[in-house]
């Protein structure tokens, strides 16, 4: 069985409970994906981070180095972004092919992950 960890992270607490995730499975693959244009700024970010997020926008990816095809079990991780899940895991979920797979999603938040878990499992 093939094992991908796919994630999105921006101030990088995602990455870690991702990089935990690969390590405690042992063979897992990790994917981090990127959009195009990164929020930059450490104070705007929420301002235009969750309103991307609040329109439900899905930004252009970089390339994806790993092709979830590929593999059979797909570990998918996003930070909450306005009660839902990160723009760029919106826009993976959506073009990667992850149907009859096996997935499994976690998230990081700070106080109330609202709809992340029903949003993504609705855009697969
Ligand atoms: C734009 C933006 C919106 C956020 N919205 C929420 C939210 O609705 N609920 C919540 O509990 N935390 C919210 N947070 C906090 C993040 O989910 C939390 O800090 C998370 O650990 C960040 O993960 P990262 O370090 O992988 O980017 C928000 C953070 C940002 C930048």
């Amino acid at each position: 069985m093939k094992t991908l960890v796919a994630f999105y992270s921006l101030d990088g607490n995602t990455k870690s409970i991702a990089e935990a995730i690969a390590e405690a499975l042992g063979d897992a693959d990790i994917l981090e994906i990127k959009p195009k244009k990164e929020l930059t700024s450490s104070f705007l970010k929420y301002f235009w981070g969750g309103r991307q997020a609040f329109m439900k926008e899905k930004p252009e990816l970089l390339p994806l180095e790993k092709n979830a095809n590929d593999y059979d079990i797909i570990f998918v991780g996003t930070p909450v972004w306005s009660w839902t899940v990160s723009p760029p895991i919106r826009s993976f979920i959506s073009q990667a092919k992850l149907k009859g797979k096996k997935i499994a999603l976690f998230c990081c938040y700070e106080g109330n992950p609202g709809k992340t878990f029903e949003e993504m499992k609705k855009n697969a």
